[in-house]
């Protein structure tokens, strides 16, 4: 039987997909990709799960496209190939969850744009960023071009695509591209942790307010103003609005329905 390549449980109302093909450091593969849009799409279909992580191994949370597979590809087979772009699909219009990407070990290439595709991104002290492709006579195709640009500035995107250097946790967070950095013991559990703490707030509001974030990066500040707005309005029409504010006011703590 061949090995399932991304393992999904779930624990309380956080789902965890784990990428698994740790002999390659979690090369990503069309065979990858393909499970991983698949065990994403059947989290987002769960009612019960609130939250998501996206996480590797220790070692790894992925090292890249996988290079042996990419390495005879004619143009029209990268051409054809779609994983790269059929995938984000997927992650912009299908998963309104929020996604939490807990990198631990290496994130490289289009492990970095993959872990820059979730909506955050939590470190291991070990985390390793970097944009290697130069070094294999490419640039990076999934994004790392362009959201590591918005993430860290140009200065530093240039640096680390045109060199093609890593770049460790603490570097990464405090150019912005890691939300905050946690110890490597128990990594994984700590992140289920915050990620469980989320998950405890109205499911509704958690994807209104990260669709508002998300839209930041998409829009002006005047229309984007206006999309906080509207959202924010709507969050009244939600019984889990009343709720917490209630709650709030009454000294308890607030039982959201998810309504
Ligand atoms: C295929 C890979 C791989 C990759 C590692 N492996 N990364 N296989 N694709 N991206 C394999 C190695 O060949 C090796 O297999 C095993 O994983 C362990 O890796 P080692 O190199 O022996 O480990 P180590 O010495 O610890 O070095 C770790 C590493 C190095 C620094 C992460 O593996 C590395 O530089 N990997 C490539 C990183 C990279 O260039 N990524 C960008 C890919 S291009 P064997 O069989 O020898 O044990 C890309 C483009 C995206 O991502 C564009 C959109 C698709």
């Amino acid at each position: 039987m061949s090995e399932q390549l991304v393992l999904s449980t779930i624990q309380g109302k956080v789902g965890i997909l784990t990428l698994n093909r740790p002999k390659v450091l979690n090369a990503l593969n069309n065979d990858i990709m393909l499970a991983l849009s698949n065990e994403l799409l059947a989290l987002e279909k769960n009612e019960n799960v609130h939250v998501i992580v996206l996480t590797g191994s220790e070692k790894a949370f992925a090292a890249g496209a996988d290079i042996s597979a990419m390495q005879k590809w004619s143009y029209m087979d990268v051409y054809k190939s779609d994983y790269i772009g059929g995938f984000w699909e997927t992650m912009k219009t299908s998963i309104r969850k929020p996604v939490i990407a807990a990198v631990s070990g290496y994130a490289l290439g289009g492990g970095c744009e993959l872990a820059m595709m979730c909506d955050l991104i939590y470190a291991a002290e070990n985390a390793k960023f970097g944009q290697p492709e130069i070094k294999l006579g490419t640039i990076p195709g999934l994004g790392g071009t362009q959201r590591l640009t918005r993430a860290v500035g140009k200065a530093k995107a240039m640096d680390l695509v045109l060199t093609g250097r890593f770049m460790d946790a603490q570097e990464a967070e405090s150019a912005g591209l890691v939300a905050r950095i946690l110890p490597n013991e128990n990594f994984l559990d700590e992140v289920i942790k915050i990620a469980d703490g989320m998950a405890n707030f109205s499911s509704p509001v958690l994807m209104m307010a990260k669709q508002c974030v998300n839209a930041a990066l998409e829009t002006t500040l005047e229309q984007g103003l206006a999309y906080e707005r509207r959202v924010f309005h709507a969050t009244f029409a939600l019984e889990d609005q009343k709720e917490g504010m209630s709650a709030f006011v009454e000294k308890r703590a607030p039982n959201f329905k998810n309504m």
